[in-house]
């Protein structure tokens, strides 16, 4: 199966070569412009948090008509990534839960993909990316969106206020070069450290989000979470950072069991568990964004919704808009799939 990135190469190698596509860019569809978090758009629809992690991904996507483009996850310190493999494909068996297994090769309908990611949130050197980003938000065009995923970096006996710090001097530098939205990793199934999951904190997310919001004035600030443990606390979360986010991003991969055919973890017995992604997500992400979008309006929350997950044809975003979305967002399909912005506005120029 085509895909622009190779996972067989280094996530190091991958950055610097870029996306592999073939044939001609091809013509984008001109639409009118819409609004999301109170900026002009050409389109709600774009790339996740993941497959841009520099200029070489980004701008080559902003040509195919993406136009909210989301800098993968930086730090404010360089990390290097994960030893191979960092993504395989995986058969859930039609499951929603229980492990998932990898499969060496896929010969069928690529919009049916799921896959499994362990990639670390690796970083370039903040120098690098701060430049990179600085160049990338020049060359994009009007109604492209510029949106930087930050997370901390938290030290062996780091009190919450440092990762707090952390996280917002990354913000702060993300926003001097460029970003015209911060996007905060509140979520990351594959690291084992606090900012892994701190969204199920809901008083230390707080704590954060208020010191990021000091740091960057009033540029749009979005959450990236993962699947709450219970209603209950999704709302809890929701309603204790309304007023000082400007909206959440979700989900951020499910946590499964990824094995390989013989039953070993393919990433390691540290990371048996690990984000699942792709069509085996979209039923919960639908289900997930019409429980937040009922408690926004519930509450009456000031809360924009950036829907992600499984998201690979036109029907998945008609579902996701359907289900409340503000914006939606593709993780790893546009890796597979990249004309489906100019599919999208082909057929959706209201998008
Ligand atoms: C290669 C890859 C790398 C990713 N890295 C990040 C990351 O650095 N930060 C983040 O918040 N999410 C990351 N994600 C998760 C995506 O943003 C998204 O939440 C997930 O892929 C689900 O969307 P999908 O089903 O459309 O793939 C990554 C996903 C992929 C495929």
């Amino acid at each position: 199966m085509y895909c622009a990135y190779d996972p067989a190469l280094s996530w190091e190698h991958n950055c610097i070569r870029g996306p592999q596509f073939y044939g001609a860019d091809p013509m984008v569809p001109a639409v009118p412009l819409k609004r999301f978090l109170g900026l002009p758009v050409c389109s709600r629809f774009g790339i996740a948090a993941g497959i841009l992690p520099n200029s070489n991904w980004l701008l080559p996507y902003a040509r195919r008509g993406f136009d909210l483009l989301t800098w993968k996850t930086v730090r404010s310190e360089a990390r290097a990534c994960y030893p191979l493999p960092n993504w395989v494909l995986v058969d859930d068996g039609g499951r929603a839960d229980g492990p998932v297994t990898v499969m060496d090769r896929w010969e069928g309908d690529p919009r049916e993909v799921s896959s499994a990611v362990c990639f670390g949130m690796p970083s370039f050197a903040p120098v690098q990316w701060r430049a990179d980003i600085r160049w990338a938000a020049g060359q994009l065009l009007e109604g492209q969106l510029l949106i930087v995923s930050v997370v901390a970096s938290p030290q062996p006996g780091w009190t919450l206020d440092q990762t707090a710090d952390d996280y917002a001097l990354c913000a702060g530098w993300a926003v001097e070069s460029g970003a015209q939205v911060i996007e905060a990793n509140l979520s990351c199934p594959n690291v084992c450290s606090a900012e892994g999951s701190l969204y199920c904190d809901v008083l230390s997310s707080v704590r954060v989000v208020e010191r990021i919001r000091a740091a960057i004035g009033d540029v749009p600030l979005l959450l990236k979470l993962g699947v709450f443990p219970s209603d209950e606390r999704m709302s809890e979360f929701l309603r204790s950072v309304n007023g000082i986010a400007n909206g959440v991003t979700l989900v951020n991969c499910v946590t499964r069991e990824v094995l390989r055919g013989d039953g070993v973890p393919v990433f390691g017995e540290q990371y048996r568990r690990a984000g699942v992604l792709g069509r085996g997500i979209h039923q919960a992400t639908v289900s997930v964004v019409g429980r937040v979008r009922e408690l926004i309006c519930r509450h009456g929350l000031s809360l924009e919704l950036a829907a992600v997950g499984g998201v690979s044809r036109v029907s998945d975003a008609e579902a996701l808009f359907g289900a409340g979305a503000d914006a939606v967002l593709c993780g790893s399909s546009p890796a597979f799939l990249p004309g489906l912005a100019v599919e999208m506005k082909q057929l959706h120029p209201e998008w």
